[in-house]
């Protein structure tokens, strides 16, 4: 098919009253993005002449928050239906071209479905994407003759007692040439039991003008689930995060459990890679070969290389953690952050801003914060670099193979010279040289014989 003939529109105005949310329905994340985003993405895929949105709902929240010049934003400003919303993009599209129509509240759908749906417009067809629901509920029906050929769509809130019965339903996802999408905007009416212009009735339209409707299904109810209230959102969520697991799975990840892992964004594993439990994965996550990622782990916007062990309760974001590198448990290595190989960093240790140097350890309770650290450096329990004097921030530089003791303070700015050795309990204001031991602390002196002091005796009874 020539792809340059296609108009695709999205209908994104709904208020989503079963949502009860100020945040338009359709900007409501699934799997950490705008359900409108995921819809888009594909849509986009498809390589439109013209992408059209129909916002209405929240204004201009909505194009502020899906970016993208190859967008036409069309708005709803009363939501009156989705055949009305139809109605005011009917304008801007190309009218030799055929039309497809998506909903920004059936975020799953994919691209071989539309394509699919397309390919039956191009002929001439109103083509439908209908689906086999067990639970019907809130869904058109599909009715269709005793012989098999549909007749039209009917609303659930406008469906007999026998209609509803009927287990097809219309995915909201349709196809057809403009030009009579045009031509049957214009007939439609809104006497039904929701007073609204229902996109839906275009198909009778069709059968009586004797147009061919062609209906393509789908096996998958994800991509077709149209989502109207939290407890939707939250169902489709989790068919999701376990259709997601089960993709890496086959890539060869290892998932402890594939009901309890979260990837909000996209998430590339090499060979051998295990996750426990109750991870979170945020943004572009790049594991390498062989990475152990221990259970309640959050990771966003980081790439961790070979051989690196995350234990458990760690969080990292924004960081490059390089091969070999031993993480936690409870670390949280901020943005910015460069470790290179066969770094160790332990519990309750704090990097934010900070280069790491090669076969380092900052094992316990420390703040590393706009640091450059050299190789093999050892800082001891309980380093602070203080690096906010209040206005500014300023750096710390700890050289090659220098040794922090224990509970020093590092006033930044500040060098600790390559090999130097730092007196544990120092508070460090000044250049600290190379190879040498230096400490600022009160010196430690006993007072001989003395007593603890005794209760005192009551003298006034
Ligand atoms: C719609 C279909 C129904 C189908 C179901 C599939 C109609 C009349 N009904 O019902 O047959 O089974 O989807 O999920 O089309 N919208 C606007 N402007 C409006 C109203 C809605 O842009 O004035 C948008 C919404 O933002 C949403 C989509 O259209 O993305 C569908 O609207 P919604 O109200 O959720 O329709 P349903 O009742 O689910
Ligand atoms: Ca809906």
């Amino acid at each position: 098919m020539s792809t340059s003939k296609l108009n695709i529109v999205i209908l994104a105005a709904g208020k989503g009253t079963r949502m009860f949310s100020d945040l338009p329905k359709v900007l409501h994340p699934l799997a950490g993005s705008p359900m409108l985003a995921h819809v888009v993405a594909t849509a986009r895929q498809l390589k439109p002449a013209t992408l059209c949105v129909v916002y209405g709902f929240g204004g201009d929240v909505v194009p502020q928050t899906i970016s993208g010049d190859d967008i036409t934003w069309v708005l709803q400003s009363e939501q009156k239906g989705t055949g009305h919303a139809m109605q005011q993009a009917i304008d801007a599209l190309d009218m030799d071209a055929v039309t497809m129509v998506l909903f920004g509240d059936v975020p799953l759908i994919r691209l071989q479905t539309c394509q699919k749906v397309i390919n039956d417009a191009i002929h001439g067809d109103l083509a439908l994407l209908t689906v086999h629901q067990p639970n019907p509920a809130g869904y058109g029906r599909v009715v269709r003759s005793t012989t098999g050929e549909v007749l039209g769509i009917i609303e659930h809130k406008d469906a007999s007692e026998q209609q509803r019965l009927i287990c097809e339903v219309n995915t909201g996802i349709m196809a057809m040439p403009t030009s009579k999408l045009a031509y049957w905007l214009q007939q439609l009416n809104c006497n039904n039991a929701q007073g609204e212009y229902y996109l839906t009735d275009v198909v009778a339209q069709a059968v009586q003008d004797g147009i061919t409707v062609s209906t393509s299904n789908t096996e998958n109810l994800n991509e077709v689930f149209g989502v109207n209230s939290k407890k939707d959102l939250a169902y489709l969520e989790r068919a999701y995060q376990r259709e997601l697991a089960d993709n890496i799975m086959e890539q060869g990840i290892t998932l402890l459990d594939p009901n309890r892992i979260d990837i909000r964004g996209s998430l590339v594993c090499a060979k051998d890679v295990t996750i426990d439990i109750n991870c979170v994965f945020e943004g572009r996550v790049e594991i390498g070969i062989g990475v152990e990622i221990g259970a309640h782990c959050f990771i966003r916007n980081s790439t961790i290389a070979d051989g690196v062990k995350i234990a458990p309760f760690s969080h990292v974001d924004g960081a490059t953690i390089s091969a070999q590198c031993h993480i936690g448990p409870y670390a949280r290595i901020r943005p910015g952050s460069y470790l290179a190989d066969q770094v160790h960093i332990g519990n309750f240790v704090e990097i934010k801003n900070s280069e790491i140097a090669s076969g380092s350890k900052i094992n316990h309770l420390s703040y590393v914060g706009d640091a450059t650290v050299g190789r093999e450096v050892n800082i001891g329990a309980g380093t602070i670099t203080c690096n906010y004097d209040g206005v500014n921030k300023h750096r710390t530089v700890i050289e090659d193979g220098a040794f922090i003791g224990s509970d020093t303070q590092l006033v930044a700015p500040v060098t600790v010279g390559a090999g130097a050795t730092i007196a544990a309990g120092s508070t460090i204001t000044k250049h600290a040289p190379a190879g040498e031991l230096t400490l600022s602390r009160g010196r430690q002196t006993t007072i001989v014989g003395w007593k603890r002091p005794g209760k005192l005796v009551d003298t006034e009874q």
